[in-house]
């Protein structure tokens, strides 16, 4: 178990900033949840254009084109949520979706053939939506937990398109693309 000593040395170490604000309730914890997923998404948003002008496969390029519009709803959800339960989604920035972003980014950048990149895209691509699906499956149960049954639907729709375009980028890596990389 993580001793309370070693998390503050983490916390200096990382240069993470210590929560100003407690976490006292699941209501709280929703909310924090929401801030980072929001981060998150938008986030991708900004990225997701230069990702998928990598892209050289036809229908890999479509899918994450699809995906980027997906994506601007799911940006429309969080808002919803956040109007009709009062919380401010600002100030937050998630760290962990910059990290995705700069190490996909990083990968892109090698030099490397157009058939291994595909496949190096799809990676990429799929660490962030497993990140996503881990996020929003959180963030319904807990709408769920605290009665909100809007929430829990907007939130439900997205992760199910999260785990819509974590099986189709699977299924073009298995089918041929990962193939065409050897
Ligand atoms: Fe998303
Ligand atoms: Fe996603």
């Amino acid at each position: 178990m993580l001793a309370k000593a070693s998390l503050a040395y983490f916390l200096t170490t990382t240069h993470l900033p210590i929560m100003a604000e407690k976490l006292e309730t699941l209501e709280d914890l929703f909310q924090e949840q929401l801030k980072d997923l929001y981060s998150a998404e938008n986030q991708l948003l900004k990225a997701m254009p230069s990702m998928a002008s990598e892209a050289k496969d036809q229908r890999l390029m479509q899918s994450l084109e699809l995906h980027r519009q997906e994506t601007e709803n799911q940006v429309t959800r969080l808002e919803q949520i956040a109007q009709e339960r009062s919380i401010d989604l600002g100030g937050h920035t998630c760290k962990a979706m910059q990290g995705l972003i700069a190490e996909g980014m990083e990968t892109l950048s090698e030099d490397a053939t157009d058939e291994v990149k595909d496949a190096a895209l799809i990676a990429s691509a799929q660490r962030i939506e497993h990140y996503e699906i881990a996020g929003y499956g959180t963030a319904a149960h807990y709408a769920e937990r605290l009665g909100y049954d809007t929430a829990a639907s907007l939130l439900r729709q997205t992760l199910q398109e999260e785990q819509n375009t974590d099986t189709k980028l699977n299924d073009l890596a298995k089918s041929y693309i990962n193939q065409k990389a050897m």
